[in-house]
């Protein structure tokens, strides 16, 4: 988490590390700050709590000129959210900017007598500190003294006062990226934040040196050797990550839904069937297995469990879906025959990276369902799958989510296929279906000023329960989780079946519950227990597939059709219309729905 940005070039470096922090905020937003080196050689720093909009107010009355600096956006862990906390940190004359957590500040405080000395609670300055300490002219020794002393990740940019108008960078697990622009250096937390200026990157490798200058970017490792950075294209069209005229990226993220979506299946088909030779992906990996495991954080483990069902139900599978965070503290069973699958968006989830790493050592072979190209998640992996859904910038998730999805059902027809359980007309049955996935989504975003009207009736609700059963529950959990985070609505996800074993206790007239119904073989059951939380006086709002007959008895409060696709595929429509729910309540309560509270996008704390 908190995002970090550098520039040196030949011009003004103020105005190019603003833009780029408003394009990271989505990695915290606790408080921004910059430090630029003056033609004096001074370095000097402007930050505050709160957004980049603050510091650009804080610019605009009182800025900084000179040519290289440093940025940083920050989601606080040690140390409150205050001016002094934030980024950069100056020790004597190292000026640094962190992402991550120095696991032992405490030991290096006591250590080097840094007690009165620092102006901060974060673990960050005490990076600069260290620095300083070992600092004599040398910044690669420097670096070098200072990251065997540092526990836990890093990933910094560092000024030194007399090096005027360099930057370095080191880190390890949190990731940077540099880049070569026409006029300059660059480097930041990912990609999107230098799209704009340059499509060619290098991740940097961990515990190795990027120097920016004006004119050239080198690379050394550890030992002072010359090392050739692995360039990489940037693989999304830059315009994507602006709004796109929209008022929030998550709805501007929603609408592309059935492009991105048409753009992560449609190279993976050859003549109508699954192919994932451009992946690298063999056969071999599907067939040779005996269970498969998915490891995930968030919104990614949701898919992975749309993908347990996809799997058991076409490919007669057994298959795990684990919260990446508990997967190696639950002494899980993995070996040589299982496939364990990464899902991440941002490939840099450090729970998820760290589970996979785990599954590595214990024999598994392993595959990721990643967004980012290069991210850390995608490297750690024996093979991966690219989601195209180009940058998600919005906290919530949504294209991420459905482009995963499409990623697994691709995976699904192409395993099914592999091991024999789908005929060629049966795969190919599989794959027309999820082809009419992009259209089914766009018919409910076409509608999405009925599903503006709905959300109306829970704008001011305090609890909403949503109930479904089978591949409805599985969604639900993800269309729960998506209300939460952005409307502050508490929301649980509940296994219509389940609900009376105690928690429809909690249901009353003043608790609304949002129903899917979608699943031919549960579908009488799940309007049976519509009915048991209709009679306790709930609201019901209710979405269905359009072929679906209400009874005509009950009195329906809201009623959205669905379009009707094979019940294995129904959670694609469904996805869009809860996330077009979650969207307009955050809406219309007025809240920042891009930037919700205490949140961060990417996630590399444990
Ligand atoms: C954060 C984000 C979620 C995301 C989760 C996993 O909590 O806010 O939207 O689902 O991390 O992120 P990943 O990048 O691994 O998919």
């Amino acid at each position: 988490m908190c995002g970090i940005i550098g520039y040196t070039g030949r011009n003004e470096a103020e105005g190019i590390m603003l833009d780029a922090l408003e394009v990271l905020e989505y990695r915290g937003y606790d408080s921004a700050g910059i430090a630029v080196c003056g033609e004096d050689h001074q370095v000097r720093i402007r930050k505050c709590a709160g957004r980049v909009k603050d510091l650009r107010s804080l610019c605009e009355r009182d800025g900084l000129s000179g040519v290289c600096g440093i940025g940083h956006t920050r989601w606080a862990t040690h140390g409150g959210v205050s001016d002094a906390n934030a980024h950069p940190h100056q020790f004597g004359g190292v000026t640094v900017i962190h992402n991550g957590i120095i696991e032992n500040y405490k030991s290096l405080i006591a250590q080097y007598k840094l007690e009165e000395k620092l102006k901060s609670q974060t673990d960050s300055e005490v990076a600069a500190a260290v620095a300083s300490h070992f600092y004599n002219g040398d910044p690669y020794a420097a670096i070098r003294k200072t990251v065997l002393k540092l526990k836990g990740t890093f990933a910094l940019g560092i000024m030194f006062e007399d090096i005027p108008d360099v930057i370095f960078a080191v880190r390890n697990v949190s990731p940077i990226v540099v880049a070569r622009t026409e006029e300059g250096s660059m480097m930041a937390s990912d990609v999107t934040a230098l799209g704009q200026y340059s499509k060619d990157y290098f991740v940097l490798p961990e515990f190795h040196v990027a120097t920016l200058k004006k004119e050239s970017v080198e690379l050394y490792d550890m030992s002072g050797e010359p090392v050739e950075p692995q360039w990489l294209t940037v693989n999304w069209d830059v315009n994507r990550s602006s709004k796109g005229g929209y008022p929030f990226y998550m709805e501007k993220e929603i609408m592309e839904q059935p492009q991105v979506i048409r753009e992560t299946i449609e190279p993976r088909m050859k003549e109508g069937l699954p192919d994932l030779t451009q992946d690298g992906i063999p056969d071999s990996l599907l067939t040779e297995c005996s269970q498969i495991c998915v490891v995930a954080c968030g919104t990614a483990m949701h898919a992975g469990l749309v993908g347990k069902a996809l799997m058991q139900s076409f490919v007669k599978m057994h298959m795990d879906v684990e919260l990446a965070s508990e997967f190696m503290y639950t002494d899980s069973l993995v070996d040589g025959k299982t496939l364990v699958i990464a899902i991440s968006q941002s490939g840099e989830t450090i729970d998820t990276l760290e589970a996979l790493k785990y599954a590595k050592r214990n024999g598994a072979k392993t595959l990721a369902i990643v967004n980012v190209k290069g991210a850390s998640i995608a490297r750690e992996s024996d093979y991966v799958i690219y989601t195209n859904a180009g940058p998600e910038i919005a906290v919530a998730s949504t294209k991420a989510y459905t482009t995963q999805l499409a990623a697994l059902y691709l995976l699904t027809g192409r395993m099914a296929y592999a091991r024999g359980v789908f005929d060629e007309a049966a795969t190919r049955a599989f794959m027309a279906e999820l082809q009419r996935a992009p259209e089914a989504i766009q018919k409910v975003l076409d509608r999405r000023e009925e599903i503006h009207y709905i959300a109306r009736r829970i704008l001011n609700a305090k609890d909403v329960f949503m109930i479904g059963r089978g591949m409805d529950y599985s969604i639900l959990l993800e269309g729960s989780l998506k209300l939460k985070e952005i409307s502050y609505i508490h929301s649980e996800a509940y296994a219509s079946g389940e609900l009376k074993h105690g928690t429809i206790a909690l249901i009353t007239q003043d608790t609304p519950v949002i129903a899917v119904i979608t699943q031919d073989k549960v579908q009488s059951k799940e309007f049976s227990n519509v009915k048991e939380v209709q009679s306790r006086g709930a609201e019901v709002i209710l979405f269905m597939k359009e072929n679906y007959r209400l009874d005509e008895d009950a009195s329906w409060d809201s009623v959205f059709k669905l379009p009707q696709m094979r019940d294995e595929f129904m959670v694609m429509p469904v996805s869009a219309a809860l996330q077009l729910l979650a969207y307009y309540v955050s809406l219309d309560k007025g809240l920042d729905v891009d930037k919700p509270r205490n949140l961060a996008k990417v996630v590399t704390v444990e």
